[in-house]
């Protein structure tokens, strides 16, 4: 399958994807970052597809459709966000239906949302971890496909925290891809 990541930031996990042979066609950012670095340092197709606006003139499915333009340009079949910041409309769900992928660094449904890691320090869990799901309208929603969990140490800082998750997910986003594009899970 033709794989498609969405960025916004470092791009690790992306790194790991790269790493794990997943056929990735295009890497998509909604800004410059060392994301869009890590795909062009591989020799893999990028696009910048800018968001403007982060006030109410915002128009969402506009952006979204733009972005899905640039994915069936390079025939994309999944879609894998990774770290990407911009929360996505109805279209790219029309263009593939139950083909995007999303990691979010906690134990779904608790945390959802862009502070998920701030979140669950100041709740004081003492079990976090990263959720691998299916993506739909509903942000952090969808069918679960995998999770796992990490410890939460009573000196942890977000990035610790962070950190100590996206080892995992750096391990559990790519098996679940390479699962899905090899047909071994049925979306
Ligand atoms: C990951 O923790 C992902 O779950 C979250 O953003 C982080 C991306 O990390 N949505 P990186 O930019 O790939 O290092």
């Amino acid at each position: 399958m033709r794989v498609g990541v969405l960025v916004s930031g470092s791009g690790s996990i992306l790194s790991a994807l790269i790493q794990s042979g997943i056929d990735i066609c295009v890497v998509v950012s909604d800004r410059p970052c060392l994301g869009l670095d890590v795909a062009r340092s591989n020799a893999i197709a990028t696009e910048l597809v800018e968001r403007k606006s982060y006030g109410g003139d915002f128009d969402r499915n506009d952006y979204t459709s733009r972005v899905v333009e640039k994915l069936l340009n390079y025939k994309v079949e999944l879609v894998a966000m990774a770290g990407f910041m911009t929360i996505l409309g109805e279209p790219i769900f029309d263009a593939f239906p139950n083909k995007v992928l999303n990691t979010h660094p906690a134990l779904l449904p608790s945390f959802k949302g862009a502070h998920a890691v701030e979140a669950s320090l100041a709740a004081g869990v003492k079990l976090s971890g990263c959720t691998v799901h299916i993506a739909t309208p509903q942000v952090d929603a969808g069918p679960i496909l995998a999770q796992e969990a990490v410890p939460v140490f009573e000196n942890d800082t977000p990035a610790s925290l962070h950190e100590r998750i996206k080892e995992v997910e750096r391990r559990l986003y790519p098996k679940c891809i390479l699962e899905i594009s090899q047909g071994g899970h049925v979306l």
